[in-house]
């Protein structure tokens, strides 16, 4: 990794990102892993600095490993729980946002319902601090995105070329969202398959193939990505019974050596409904399952992502 500028304040998605700004944050991404795999202290390349994690949404992998990130970089971090905060008592989000860049917060990770709302965040109120977004509403999730495409190019090498097939509800995935626009920036072939309903119009002008049929979708797929039935979004009657939708969508071990060929990875960005998008034993199989390799390389990501959003500027391969 050579020396490199970075001028880029804000991370609200991933069709705003080159190439080359990828390359870096995958680069980076490397060093802290291999760091972390290593048991390396860090140097504290962020002291002094003040990480705020305010989500209205709730989260486990993306509010830790942004918190264990900033930590393992020297960083201080300072959570909201929207449900203890004064949020609950009628304040507006630009009001919460204005009094915590009173007290001085150096960066904020952002998770919320809203679409779009870490773009307008980035643009007006937080202007002269990074924004993180940590998934808005449908749109995006970046960090996510990001850590799911080193793991793939762990497992696959290069990923041009190779099979990606995303399974189930693409529509309320903002993961599936930033995952796809990584995706084509690199060549991949992306096919998304899952009930129309669960499918957003018009999604194969974003350069995927779109299946209504499971056994299409996975064959010759060197990557599966299961998502999450996100019940919590779904209206009622969006799909005909969450058994049916087992039958035709969720990955089974029989449905794998059916139609798939060896050697297939499984990946979920969790949380995961287990025996409903994916069965437990492939899920837990450490041969074909790369789901704790994508948390694991979470870490790494947000210590990437934080390093060059509060740094900018030149920085050198030692990330001083
Ligand atoms: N993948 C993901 O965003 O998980 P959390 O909701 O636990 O952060």
């Amino acid at each position: 990794m050579s020396n490199f500028y970075w001028n880029r304040k804000h991370i609200v998605d991933i069709g705003n990102l080159s190439v080359k700004e990828i390359e870096i944050i995958m680069d980076l991404t490397d060093r802290f892993f291999v760091g972390l795999e290593q048991s390396k202290i860090e140097e504290p390349i962020l002291k002094g600095k003040k990480v705020l994690t305010l989500f209205y949404e709730n989260s486990t992998r993306t509010r830790c490993s942004f918190e264990l990130a900033a930590k393992n970089l020297g960083a201080e971090t300072i959570d909201i729980s929207v449900a203890t905060s004064a949020v609950k008592k009628g304040e507006t989000l630009a009001d919460t946002v204005d009094n915590l860049v009173a007290m001085g917060v150096d960066a904020v990770v952002v998770r919320h319902s809203s679409s779009g709302i870490c773009e307008q965040l980035a643009r007006t109120l937080f202007k002269e601090i990074p924004v993180l977004n940590a998934g808005d509403g449908l749109h995006e999730h970046p960090s996510q995105g990001l850590l799911d495409f080193y793991t793939m190019r762990k497992a696959l090498k290069d990923i041009k070329g190779k099979k990606i097939t995303i399974v189930g509800d693409i529509l309320h995935s903002r993961v599936a969202h930033s995952n796809i626009s990584l995706l084509n920036k690199f060549g991949a072939d992306v096919h998304i398959v899952g009930p129309s309903t669960l499918l957003p119009f018009g999604i194969e002008k974003m350069g995927v193939t779109k299946h209504h049929f499971l056994e299409p979708a996975i064959e010759n797929a060197d990557l599966i990505m299961m998502l999450r039935m996100q019940l919590e979004r779904q209206k009622a009657g969006i799909i005909p019974s969450l058994g049916e939708y087992i039958n035709l969508y969720g990955l089974t071990r029989d449905k794998m050596q059916q139609y798939c060929k060896p050697g297939v990875f499984v990946m979920h960005p969790g949380p995961m409904n287990r025996a409903v998008e994916i069965s437990s034993d492939l899920a837990d199989d450490p041969k074909c399952s790369l789901i704790l390799d994508q948390v694991k390389s979470g870490v790494a990501v947000r210590m990437a992502l934080l390093t060059l959003t509060l740094k900018g500027g030149m920085i050198n391969e030692n990330v001083a």
